[in-house]
């Protein structure tokens, strides 16, 4: 039996949907077990493109049951179509998907204060995806939230709902916003409530219950290492633990039922949104975008685009435990003549070799490079790790051994096929 967690390990956009989508095929289960609809995992099977931002991506195979664990925040509203979504693609989900009884709502009111609070904060902005993830997180810490179980229980749902959206018009009063109608979204919610019903279940019993017949679990996580809520560039990150650990609190399959650590990486650095990014650099960001990559998911923003970041990715192998890496998007550097890879930071007289805890002096840091040669010639029809170029294999052999984790898998394209495995 080998349950393997998939953790991105650096700021999330790693490439994580097509290499989750490569270990499915040697997985019984996929579980979601954080974030939300905030995440945009893309697979590519054949000519069509398949977008997931909450179903697990092994819902692209038939065979394989997916779950969306309690450490999940879902809008029901989108679940229902995305899943609507990929029932008109033909992709089977009755019977494959379920839901956990205990992840919290993403309601209206949460997603008007994400977008309230950014605004206020100005040139202090996070630079959240406004999916209301943040706000929907606070109300589970606080001890405030609605959770399915409540969605599925018509009067239940309506009384908190009541109450929540009576206190929440007050605070977006408060902003200068519109407050809700409550009729408006009890319809809404109760209509996605009923379609969800047949979906909710106790998934920690299914879980367990596979376990017991040694069934294989794939942990997919969203976002990235350096978004984790207590790991991350604080307070730029995501409101969940993206880190390997969220695997165990989010699905409730405890850490010594975990057999592996798969952590996904770019051959360079990407962020989306606000926050430090030492090896930012406009060229390979110019570079990228003309290419018509890197651009996000779910929100279509471009992507602030730099080089390798060793040192990042070093301490994301050490907080996950990552066991082996998966390189994704080599093809993106065929064209750089010389390729940077950052070993430490500089600040004035410091030095550092792990990310600064103090976000003030990380977003002055000033990046120590080590060069490498290009290769300057296409990878994407590279199957095997010999076809690769020399500098290629070269260049992949020194990240992996700078982050500390054995290399297993390197992607040249966003096929399923486009795919070395070592
Ligand atoms: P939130 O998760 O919408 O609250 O956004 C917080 C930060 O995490 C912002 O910088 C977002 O751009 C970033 N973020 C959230 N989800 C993703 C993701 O799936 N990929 C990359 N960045 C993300």
């Amino acid at each position: 039996m080998a349950n393997t967690i998939l953790v991105g390990a650096q700021w999330g956009d790693e490439g994580k949907g097509k290499i989750i989508d490569v270990l499915t095929e040697d997985s019984d289960i996929v579980v979601r077990t954080q974030g939300g609809n905030n995440a945009g995992h893309t697979v590519y099977i054949g000519k069509q493109k398949y977008v997931l931002h909450l179903v697990p991506s092994g819902i692209l195979r038939s065979t394989k049951k997916c779950i969306i664990g309690n450490g999940v925040v879902i809008d029901p509203v989108n679940l229902v179509e995305e899943i609507d979504g990929l029932i008109k693609l033909g992709i089977k989900v009755d019977g494959n998907l379920f839901v956990s009884e205990t992840a919290h709502l993403v309601l209206p009111y949460h997603r008007e204060l994400d977008a309230q609070r950014e605004i206020l904060k100005g040139k202090n902005k996070i630079g959240t995806t406004k999916r209301g993830i943040g706000p929907a997180y606070g109300d589970k810490a606080a001890r405030t939230g609605l959770r399915m179980i409540d969605l599925i229980h018509p009067e239940r749902f309506a009384e908190k709902l009541r109450q929540k959206i009576s206190e929440n018009n007050e605070v977006l009063k408060a902003f200068g916003a519109k407050p809700l109608s409550y009729k408006k979204v009890h319809n809404a919610y109760r209509a996605a409530g009923d379609r969800l019903k047949p979906f909710v279940a106790n998934t920690l019993v299914i879980l367990h219950e596979a376990s017991l017949t040694q069934a294989e679990i794939l942990f997919e996580g969203a976002q990235g290492t350096f978004l984790d809520i207590d790991h991350g560039t604080y307070p730029f990150v995501t409101s969940s633990n993206t880190t390997a650990g969220g695997a165990c609190t989010g699905s409730g399959v405890p850490p010594n039922r975990m057999d592996r650590v798969v952590g996904v990486m770019k051959a360079y650095t990407t962020r989306v949104g606000e926050g430090p990014l030492p090896t930012e650099n406009a060229e390979i960001s110019d570079l990228l975008h003309g290419l018509g990559r890197e651009f996000g998911a779910t929100t279509g923003r471009a992507r602030r685009c730099g080089w390798f970041d060793a040192v990042a990715t070093g301490q994301a192998a050490i907080v996950n435990g990552i066991d082996e890496l998966a390189v994704t998007n080599l093809d993106g550097l065929d064209t750089i003549e010389t390729i940077k890879v950052c070993v430490g930071y500089r600040d004035g007289k410091a030095r550092y070799d792990y990310v600064p805890n103090d976000i003030e002096a990380f977003a002055r840091c000033e990046p120590v490079y080590e060069e490498f040669p290009g290769w300057m010639t296409p990878t994407n029809h590279a199957r095997k790790w010999r076809e690769l170029p020399a500098k290629a294999r070269t260049y992949l052999r020194a990240i992996a051994e700078l982050t500390g984790a054995e290399l297993k898998i390197v992607s040249v394209g966003p096929a399923r096929a486009e795919t070395i495995m070592l």
